[in-house]
């Protein structure tokens, strides 16, 4: 198919989903009283995740529509060429292979085998590390790990080492740095001693400004405990596709662990990226977490779209964006030990689906990503959940909750559930002004003061959302978990036709914020703005 024939289809797809949005009003009370069979008809299930998809605007003919658009696009096509290894990254010409990265049993490609090698060397590293065999300058094991990077050479692993706490081993401490703000650095390493720490810079590129200014400092700090420059080879390892600068870094070649450029940064965490999360909870762990990723991949590539989770979350999600006008999306995990995962989504979600232009450089003419944000149940409805149920926007948002208790406190486990479920029937139920008034009358209230006051306690409802539920927070559930969400962004990229694997919005506050660290101390030129040149004045 043609791009421009690709455009046409798209339009009058969209078209379609439009006027049905238009001519059909219905509220959520009204689906669900008129299907008693609705939770199991909009339900799926597939690599231990259950997604119950029925608190959602969606009749039979709404999804038949949302499917007739994936047959438009030829969406399984493209499908096909991501998981074939296709230039999909059309603007960096190069395939986003990270499926190839969670490969199970022997390897069958060239990528593959690569990963193969690579996993070898992260296991060789980790046995050296966890048996005490590798010594620090001063002839100590090491027991603390500092993981600096940034981006997706922080968020993917942080968030994973936080959700598999029960798997850490008790041995060693894994810290995660990323911010150029120097506070991040000798906060984290007030605790710590030089003699017993490695540092993992872990940065594809190995010229992010944040990951080198922190690595440089964290040298000095080694130097600074006695070390010599000769022993820093002890205290450094780097993940990275820049062999040559983690080298002139002073990193030994066989202390860096590849990355290649097949791999997209936001979707690195089960290369040796992960690497702090083999030290952290040990190598069986982290292949469990590659299987239940590779078991959402299969599941991903075969199921009909009608029961293809990440399908159906990102046509849920596109039918929002582009007929209700949600404008972000909120993702509230229930579990306190994924609080990191709306943050490991957002760079995923925004950086990938940001874009004003499709493939081709042209202007889109529908919106594209959404804000994605969150936090950790039951927090966030102690915070910004009141405009979630009263706020005049539409926003969807993603529950999250997993079945078996995650700590001892089994009575709470139980109270985190029930929040979990009741807030989605909020969303879902409201309140009418009359039970308001009703309830307010009951309470006690005169007429009048019943009349004045129920508005305020009005709450709309019809509002939707998904939950998805995990039987237990383990690294197979948790692998499957993500790999759903990285699919669902493929998808979503798919549906607005862009690339979702390139970010060039961010290089321009990079080109900038470095020609503004050159203007320090002396003249700024006459021609920037004039707020630019106040604040370089008033803060530099
Ligand atoms: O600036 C954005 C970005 O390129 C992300 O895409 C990436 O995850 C992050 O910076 C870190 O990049 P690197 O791993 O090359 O240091």
């Amino acid at each position: 198919m043609t791009s421009e024939t690709l455009a046409v289809s798209r339009t009058a797809a969209l078209a379609r989903l439009k006027s049905h949005h238009d001519k059909h009003k219905w509220s959520l009370r009204e689906l669900f009283a008129g299907d008693p069979q609705r939770f199991e008809r909009f339900s799926a299930e597939a690599a231990g995740l259950f997604l119950d998809y029925s608190k959602n605007h969606l009749r039979d003919d709404t999804l038949r529509l949302l499917l007739d658009y994936t047959d438009q696009i030829d969406l399984s096509a493209q499908i096909a060429g991501l998981l074939s290894g296709a230039a999909v990254n059309n603007t960096e010409h190069r395939p986003a292979l990270h499926t190839a990265l969670r490969f199970q049993g022997e390897p069958r490609t060239e990528h593959e085998q690569a990963v193969a090698d690579c996993r070898n060397q992260m296991r060789q590293f980790a046995e050296k590390i966890h048996s005490g065999g590798w010594r620090s300058f001063s002839g100590e094991p090491i027991r603390h790990i500092v993981n600096i990077g940034i981006g997706g050479s922080d968020l993917g692993p942080r968030m994973v080492v936080e959700a598999l706490r029960p798997w850490q081993r008790p041995d060693i401490s894994v810290h995660f740095v990323a911010n150029i703000d120097g506070a991040d650095l000798t906060d984290t390493l007030a605790g710590l001693r030089a003699e017993d720490t490695l540092f993992i810079v872990a940065s594809k590129s190995f010229s992010t400004l944040e990951t080198l200014q922190n690595a440089l400092s964290a040298r000095q700090w080694v130097l600074d405990a006695g070390c010599r420059e000769d022993q820093l080879a002890r205290h450094f390892v780097a993940v990275s596709s820049n062999i040559v600068a983690a080298q002139d870094f002073g990193i030994a070649a066989e202390n860096i662990f590849p990355m290649w450029n097949w791999v997209g940064g936001r979707y690195s965490l089960w290369s040796a990226i992960g690497l702090p999360i083999v030290l952290a909870c040990g190598f069986e762990t982290y292949e469990q977490l590659l299987a239940g990723a590779h078991a959402m991949d299969e599941h991903f590539a075969t199921a009909d779209f009608a029961d293809n989770l990440p399908v159906l979350l990102a046509l849920i999600h596109f039918w929002y964006r582009q007929c209700w006008n949600a404008s972000s999306q909120a993702v509230l995990p229930y579990a306190q030990r994924l609080a990191k995962f709306p943050a490991w989504l957002q760079q995923l979600d925004m950086e990938s689906l940001g874009k004003g232009v499709d493939r081709d450089g042209h202007h889109l003419q529908y919106p594209s990503g959404s804000v994605i944000w969150g936090t950790e149940g039951s927090n966030g409805q102690h915070s910004f959940h009141q405009l979630l149920h009263q706020g005049t926007d539409l926003i969807p948002a993603d529950f999250i909750a997993v079945r078996e208790p995650t700590s001892a406190l089994k009575e709470q486990h139980q109270w985190l559930l029930a929040c979990c479920i009741s807030q989605s029937q909020a969303l879902l139920r409201g309140k009418s002004l009359q039970e308001a008034r009703q309830e307010l009358e009951q309470q006690g209230y005169t007429h009048r003061e019943a009349h004045a006051l129920a508005p305020h306690k009005v709450v709309p409802g019809n509002r939707p959302s998904n939950t998805l539920i995990m039987e237990r927070l383990d690294p197979f559930n948790l692998g499957a978990l993500l790999a759903l969400y990285e699919h669902k962004v493929f998808v979503g990229g798919c549906l607005l036709g862009i690339n979702p694997f390139d970010q060039w919005g961010v290089e321009l506050g990079k080109l900038l914020g470095a020609q503004i660290h050159a203007a320090i101390g002396g003249e700024a030129p006459q021609d920037w703005d004039g707020s630019t040149r106040n604040l370089l004045e008033r803060l530099l």
